[in-house]
């Protein structure tokens, strides 16, 4: 398969730079620096000339507190920078994957979100999101959507990706106890977008680990006990306490109706991942200080 990523510097974009590359595949990575999704010509050129089979968005503006103080950018990267990738593809017959988040609903529903729940974005980024996920739908029809949420992963920089290294370095943290979501594994949830190309069926899909998914505080314990870290201080904190500018869903686990259907197993336990995740991470210190 001759597969373009987009925002292939980023931790998703890494994952499934990866593994396509191991897949074989003809793999075309470019970062931000290397092409900007807002920039119409410039992804229209490339797509044009790389003709590739598959177009995977993992490029987005994913600061979602800096997405409530320039709606603008916001916009730009994460709603008209997917429809710009959904015309070039359309243009070259390309399937297009995007890629989008579970803050597009608004965390008021007790159990998990499926397809047949409405979104209602609270943040501005979560709003971009979703009509990132609809223009690119409008402007192709074969456009698949791959909602996802708590992403973790190595080289991540976010708060799931960075508790493990931290809990080794005996760092104490804040942990929040009041926001739930379904944690998924980037190197998993790379596996998944690619299975999802190969199938070429249009529509959202949901990924994430299987599990009932984890509060921040309940994934920060586990991470830190699969680690060896137990000892670690954990301050448990409440999402209100923080004050962030952007408001968060406070339940965004999410479910599919649809994987399943098309004959895709279910992603691994989230909690077996973050044994993978811990394993890889040992191993990658232990390669640092031989
Ligand atoms: N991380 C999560 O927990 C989470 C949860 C739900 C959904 N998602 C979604 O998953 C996808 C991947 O996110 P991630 O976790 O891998 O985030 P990430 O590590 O922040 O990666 C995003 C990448 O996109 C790049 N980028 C930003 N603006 C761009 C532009 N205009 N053109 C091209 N590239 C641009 C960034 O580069 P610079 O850093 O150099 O700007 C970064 O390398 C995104 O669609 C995100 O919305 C993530």
């Amino acid at each position: 398969m001759r597969v373009l990523i987009t925002g292939a510097g980023g931790l998703v974009g890494r994952a499934v730079s990866e593994h396509c590359a191991a897949r074989e595949d003809d793999v075309l990575t470019y970062d931000h620096r290397s092409l900007d999704i807002t920039n119409v010509a410039l992804v229209t050129a490339t797509i044009d000339k790389q003709l590739p089979d598959v177009v995977i968005n993992c490029a987005a503006w994913t600061d979602v507190d800096g997405c409530e103080f320039d709606h603008a950018r916001s916009i730009a990267v994460n709603a008209q920078g997917p429809e710009n990738l959904a015309t070039a593809s359309r243009k070259v017959g390309a399937t297009l994957i995007t890629i989008s988040t579970d803050y597009v609903f608004d965390g008021t529903k007790k159990g998990f979100y499926t397809q047949r729940d409405d979104p209602n974005p609270k943040s501005s980024y979560g709003a971009a999101k979703l009509a990132g996920e609809q223009r690119s739908q409008q402007a192709f029809a074969r456009t698949v959507v791959v909602r996802t949420g708590f992403i973790f992963g190595p080289g991540g920089t976010n708060f799931l990706s960075t508790v493990v290294e931290r809990g080794m370095r005996g760092e104490s943290m804040k942990a929040i106890s009041d926001a739930w979501g379904t944690p998924t594994y980037a190197p998993h949830l790379a596996v998944r977008l690619r299975e999802l190309a190969e199938r070429d069926l249009p529509g959202v899909f949901h990924v994430v680990n299987s599990g009932d998914g984890a509060s921040f505080e309940g994934f920060t314990r586990a991470a830190l006990r699969a680690a060896g870290c137990d000892e670690t201080k954990v301050e448990t904190v409440t999402m209100e306490s923080l004050h962030r500018p952007a408001p968060r869903p406070a339940n965004s686990r999410l479910r599919c109706l649809l994987s399943e259907a098309i004959g895709l197993e279910p992603l691994p336990n989230w909690e077996d991942a973050l044994q993978e995740y811990v394993a890889s991470q040992k191993r990658a210190e232990m390669a640092a200080q031989s």
